[in-house]
């Protein structure tokens, strides 16, 4: 995983700053807790990062490339999103295999991911209805999944 930086973010919702000039680094291998009161910016923050947000002020940056103004689906950042979600007509395998299959990952790749990524959640069960936990579990392989491999460094700890 490259490292992302923040250099001056800010982004403003008519009167509201809700984000204010934040520099911010996060180093490869890196593992960063956003943590503060409810309204403070945090998902405001996450959206800018992801590319769902362009910040009004204040650049982003992924490894050396500047990535302030580019789509999320050229980024190749997991997100999981508050309010999680799953397609209800697939399995969750199929929802995990959905991004890889977009961009022509070969079958085989896509099924070695998909497993290593279960298995770092600890996803055990498919078939009938999910508990909230699975639920969980299952949606947070989809923020991990797709573009990353469980295996490389960027999404240990160490
Ligand atoms: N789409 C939006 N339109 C208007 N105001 C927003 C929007 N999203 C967030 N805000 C405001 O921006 C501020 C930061 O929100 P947010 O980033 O969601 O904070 P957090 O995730 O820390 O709770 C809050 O005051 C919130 O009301
Ligand atoms: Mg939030």
């Amino acid at each position: 995983m490259p490292e992302v930086k923040l250099d001056g973010v800010t982004k403003r919702y008519g009167k509201v700053t809700a984000v204010d000039h934040l520099d911010l680094i996060v180093r490869d291998g890196e593992i960063l807790t956003l943590l503060g009161p409810s309204g403070c910016g945090k998902t405001t923050t996450l959206r800018c990062i992801a590319g769902f947000i362009v910040p009004d002020e204040g650049r982003i940056f992924l490894g050396e490339e500047e990535v302030t103004r580019l789509p999320p689906e050229k980024r190749d950042i997991g997100f999981v999103f508050q309010n999680y979600a799953l397609w209800p007509h697939m399995t969750v395998f199929q929802n995990l295999a959905f991004g890889l299959q977009l961009r022509h990952t070969p079958r085989e790749e896509i099924r070695q991911r998909v497993r290593e990524v279960l298995s770092l959640v600890r996803f055990f069960r498919n078939g009938g209805s999910l508990s909230p936990p699975a639920f969980r579990r299952a949606t947070t392989a989809g923020g991990v999944g797709p573009g990353v491999s469980a295996s490389t460094p960027g999404t240990s700890p160490g």
